[in-house]
């Protein structure tokens, strides 16, 4: 009799879920066979009134009842839930695919990339140097007299006697020089360090650009008509531009390169403290003493030299006004370029 209500249950069971299309109508029946006060839950009420040598094998069998009844609602409810969601995955071909986002190199790597492409379309091979010198290839080699103000502590840093981080790239021409017989077409770019007060225009470490030259016939108007070229194809062929007489000890006679101000284009304004001009490298003739340092007869050899920094060409040519920006890995300015 209590056998027979049990098949029952689970025929009608089966009946019931066959016939369940929703979620919905899934929760009813559970409701109706699962729940404290459904249907399976009140055999086992009335397990208590079936005679004591019944009840193992009528519990065995109620027990098979809640196995499969819930069973088999579980796996409906996970096929219903399947279909929901994809019901709702839909894909639309029209979208437009999602973007990855690629790195690109930083800006001031693209502009040593552009300067040793156009160098190098004029012949010039690149090298570099040890950021940490010594004082003889960064100072002495270089003809700077023993007591030059820029040896002092103030725009330096030394790490121990007699050696210090560069403070420009210069001393990668005497390397070079003292490495390779002329005649020799160099750049070299790499870092820099100054001993400065960090502001919006000066950082205490930056890049330059050094160009070198030897060769038996080289004249002060290939050192100008080289750099002419480079800035008309770096900053565009419109540009204007000065050479000014100026010192340094490795150079004789020595000049500095301007261009008319990316601002006021030559008006006079703040950024050209009211000259129209803006420096951008600074230049002359190999200096004999320096040639003799590096073992190259000035009797037979001349040569040109220039230094550029990278910081301030990649400012006046982004119109980027503060130097500090390069450095701080800030990605909405990072991925501008
Ligand atoms: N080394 C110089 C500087 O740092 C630049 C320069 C290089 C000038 C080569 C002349 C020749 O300012």
């Amino acid at each position: 009799m209590f056998l027979d209500k049990i098949t029952t249950v689970s025929d009608e069971f089966d009946n019931d879920l066959a016939g369940v299309k929703a979620l919905k109508n899934l929760e009813e029946l559970r409701i109706k066979y699962l729940s404290r006060n459904g249907i399976v839950s009140g055999l086992f009420e009335k397990l208590k009134d079936v005679p004591k040598e019944e009840k193992p094998a009528i519990g065995n069998k109620l027990n098979a009842l809640r196995s499969y009844v819930s069973d088999n609602f579980n796996k409906v409810k996970i096929k219903l839930e399947e279909e929901g969601i994809g019901a709702n995955k839909k894909i639309d071909l029209t979208l437009p695919g999602s973007q990855r986002q690629l790195g690109s190199k930083h800006i001031l790597t693209q502009t040593v990339d552009e300067i040793k492409y156009i160098f190098k379309g004029m012949g010039f091979s690149t090298f570099e140097g040890p950021e940490l010198e010594s004082d003889y290839y960064n100072f002495e080699a270089l003809n700077f007299a023993p007591d030059h103000p820029a040896r002092d502590m103030q725009d330096t840093y030394f790490v121990a006697k007699d050696y210090l981080l560069r403070t420009h790239t210069s001393p990668v021409q005497v390397r070079v020089m003292k490495n390779y017989k002329p005649p020799i077409r160099a750049i070299m770019p790499g870092r820099v360090y100054r001993s400065e007060a960090v502001s919006a225009r000066s950082y205490c470490m930056f890049h330059q650009v050094e160009g070198l030259v030897i060769d038996t016939d080289i004249t002060f108007a290939e050192l100008k008509g080289t750099l002419v070229f480079f800035a008309k194809q770096f900053y565009g062929s419109q540009l204007k531009y000065r050479f000014r007489a100026s010192f340094f000890p490795f150079t004789e006679p020595s000049a500095e390169m301007d261009i008319t101000c990316y601002i006021c284009g030559g008006k006079g304004c703040k950024i050209c403290k009211h000259t129209g001009w803006l420096e951008i490298l600074g230049c002359g003739m190999v200096d004999p003493n320096v040639l003799i340092n590096c073992g190259i007869d000035p009797e037979k050899y001349r040569g040109y030299a220039f230094g550029m920094g990278i910081e301030r060409t990649a400012m006046l040519k982004y119109n980027v006004q503060d130097i500090r920006i390069f450095f701080e890995n800030d990605f909405r300015f990072l991925k501008q370029f």
